[in-house]
């Protein structure tokens, strides 16, 4: 794909996504990236090789696709002082902020996409979910594949409302399971177990239950049945963390995300400014 494509916001995603975008041989000068500060924009240039710009204003060619990689509560304000070109494709990453709202910031009849990947996008393993309005073409789609293809697998929502599911549960999932192996690693350490050779065996442990799932079609249960020998000592760990409410502590912590997700979109709609500045 040749389309010239900005960042918007140089981040943590946008590293990510750099990442993974010149690991699957996306040309460089096909990609700037903006940033207000001067640390991170030099740092992505000396690292990617990129084009970097303090403001979009700076920008010296025309872009065929916008990737919006700021926060939540940034994206108002950006909108007011930021126009995008007319037919540009617009994809954010925002949590939270509806296709509805992103219209009314930068331009009701503009093609759209709401993606949400993950941090693993930087070593090409992002699971991100799309959602597109109705003003994106089959180009546009296709566009967007290419792009979160490059980085990982991308699934099309059915439903925006299902846009903070797949928020709670994939954009946020990876920290859950540095969560996980966090807290594995302080009982080991705790217990006596060296800490570095704890951190390499954790890190080969996540490695190797993940190979065991990815592209089979065996379901997790049955894979975690495979662990837990009756009255074993798997058995015991299972019956505690039972006990101890697993199951409704992560269901909870998904609920909880979702909740910060219509929160962020809500807090988005409240800032709404009142009238629309004309695109470029
Ligand atoms: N991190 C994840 O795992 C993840 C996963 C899925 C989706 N997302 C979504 O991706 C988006 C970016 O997340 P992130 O973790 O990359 O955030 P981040 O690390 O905070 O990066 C955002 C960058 O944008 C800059 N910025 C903000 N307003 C700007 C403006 N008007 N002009 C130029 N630069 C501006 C910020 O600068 P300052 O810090 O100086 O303001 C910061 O460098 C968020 O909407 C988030 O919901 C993140």
């Amino acid at each position: 794909m040749q389309k010239k494509i900005c960042i918007i916001g140089g981040g943590h995603m946008a590293r990510c996504f750099l990442h993974g975008f010149i690991q699957s041989n996306y040309a460089p000068h096909l990609i700037s990236v903006i940033d207000h500060n001067e640390e991170k924009r030099r740092y992505l240039q000396e690292q990617y090789h990129v084009e970097t710009f303090e403001h979009i204003s700076k920008l010296t060619h025309k872009i065929d696709i916008y990737i919006l990689a700021v926060a939540p509560k940034d994206i108002e304000p950006l909108s007011r002082h930021f126009s995008l070109a007319k037919d540009a494709l617009l994809i954010s990453l925002a949590a939270g902020v509806q296709l509805q709202s992103l219209m009314e910031y930068f331009g009701n009849q503009r093609a759209i996409i709401r993606a949400m990947p993950n941090i693993n996008a930087e070593v090409l393993c992002s699971a991100t979910g799309l959602c597109s309005n109705s003003y994106c073409t089959e180009n546009n789609h296709q566009d967007a594949e290419h792009l979160f293809r490059a980085i990982g697998i991308c699934h099309w929502l059915e439903n925006e409302s299902h846009m903070d599911v797949f928020t709670a549960v994939l954009g946020s999932g990876p920290a859950y399971f540095f969560s996980l192996m966090e807290k594995m690693h302080h009982s080991a350490v705790a217990l006596g177990i060296d800490p570095e050779a704890s951190s390499t065996l954790i890190k080969q442990l996540a490695l190797g239950s993940s190979k065991l799932t990815v592209g089979k079609k065996t379901d997790f249960t049955t894979l975690k049945r495979q662990v837990i020998s009756e009255g074993g000592t798997t058995h015991a760990a299972m019956e505690s963390l039972k006990e101890n409410h697993f199951d409704a502590t992560i269901a909870k912590a998904i609920a909880a995300s979702i909740e910060r997700a219509k929160a962020l979109g809500q807090g988005n709609i409240q800032n709404k400014k009142l009238t629309h500045k004309e695109d470029k």
